[in-house]
């Protein structure tokens, strides 16, 4: 096939989106397809619509994207493209808004508060912070609303840390989401659908050495221990990918994503948040799930472009 991965691009998770992109492009290229890497520039649109790609293969992670917005264009060029389509990632890229359709489909998720950065300034901290503390007990986790790689991500155990963690996720977000922090195990569902409809590869377990899955951890190799399976027993890992697949299909979305869980005592899975175009480096999750399910990452890769080409634009 006649391949272009999109990489780059002008969020804050452009240097993830390189490394992502460049992994998904030498795996299609080992797997004989024909592949061209390139930036979402302002010279993208005329060079899709003349070269017309059989498939376009999006390695963007972050606004843009994510969010839905170059999907689109995707479409209105009628190109087919791997993943969600613009629809269902702009649901899926916007926490509170997953999280209320997942909640309504019976996942349990976090209690959540949302703040904006207008009603932060305006009302100021303290009555946020009381409107918060109303509605949630600390610890809690502030973050963007939509953002991605623990960017502008805080965890709080008390009252007095709440105004700063706010600050830094309106840094990334105009909205910020409070969320009650559940004590637990991370676990990430790989979901990929290569044709026979989304399946759960094995779950990755997280375990960040510093205790906090930040930027840096998730980046520098040798800073998070992963368990590939998770460490969890057997019917509680199918309870979970269960979850995974459960909120993947509400959400709408399609061939590939990563939902995200707490586990907590009670062995309840928490959704956390869904990625519509989960990390593809050396050191992220999917190719971990990948490899221990036995398969390589670059066949994965190649067979979601043929299934996205054969789901065709409509
Ligand atoms: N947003 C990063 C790339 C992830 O979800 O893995
Ligand atoms: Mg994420």
């Amino acid at each position: 096939l006649d391949i272009v991965v999109l990489a780059g691009g002008i969020s804050h998770e452009r240097d993830v989106s390189l490394r992502s992109g460049r992994r998904v492009a030498d795996g299609l290229a080992s797997e004989g397809h024909r592949v061209t890497l390139r930036e979402p520039d302002a010279t993208l649109l005329p060079f899709l619509a003349e070269h017309r790609p059989d498939v376009v293969w999006p390695a963007l992670h972050g606004a843009s994207g994510e969010d839905g917005a170059l999907r689109g264009l995707l479409d209105a060029l009628g190109l087919p493209y791997v993943g969600a389509r613009s629809n269902a990632s702009g649901l899926a890229w916007q926490k509170p808004v997953a999280k209320t359709v997942v909640q309504a489909a019976g996942v349990a998720t976090p209690d959540w508060i949302t703040v904006t950065r207008d009603a932060f300034r305006e009302l100021g901290a303290s009555s946020v912070l009381d409107a918060v503390l109303h509605r949630l007990a600390t610890p809690v986790v502030v973050k963007p609303a939509s953002g991605g790689s623990a960017q502008g991500v805080s965890l709080v155990d008390e009252r007095g840390s709440l105004p700063r963690a706010l600050v830094d996720a309106f840094t990334y977000s105009e909205l910020a989401i409070i969320e009650r922090r559940i004590i637990g195990t991370e676990v990430s569902v790989s979901v990929v659908d290569t044709g026979d409809g989304p399946v759960a590869l094995p779950l990755v377990e997280i375990e960040p050495i510093s205790g906090d899955y930040s930027f840096e951890a998730r980046y520098n190799a040798g800073e998070t221990v992963f368990y590939t399976p998770a460490r969890l027993e057997e019917s509680l890992a199918a309870t979970v990918a269960d979850a995974g697949l459960a909120a993947h299909a509400v959400l709408g979305l399609r061939h590939i994503s990563r939902v995200d869980f707490i586990v907590d005592e009670a062995g309840t899975p928490w959704f956390l948040e869904a990625n519509v175009l989960p990390g593809l480096t050396e050191t992220s999750l999917l190719p971990q799930a990948i490899d221990a399910a036995g398969l390589r990452p670059g066949t994965v890769y190649a067979d979601l472009a043929r299934k996205a080409m054969a789901d065709g634009t409509d």
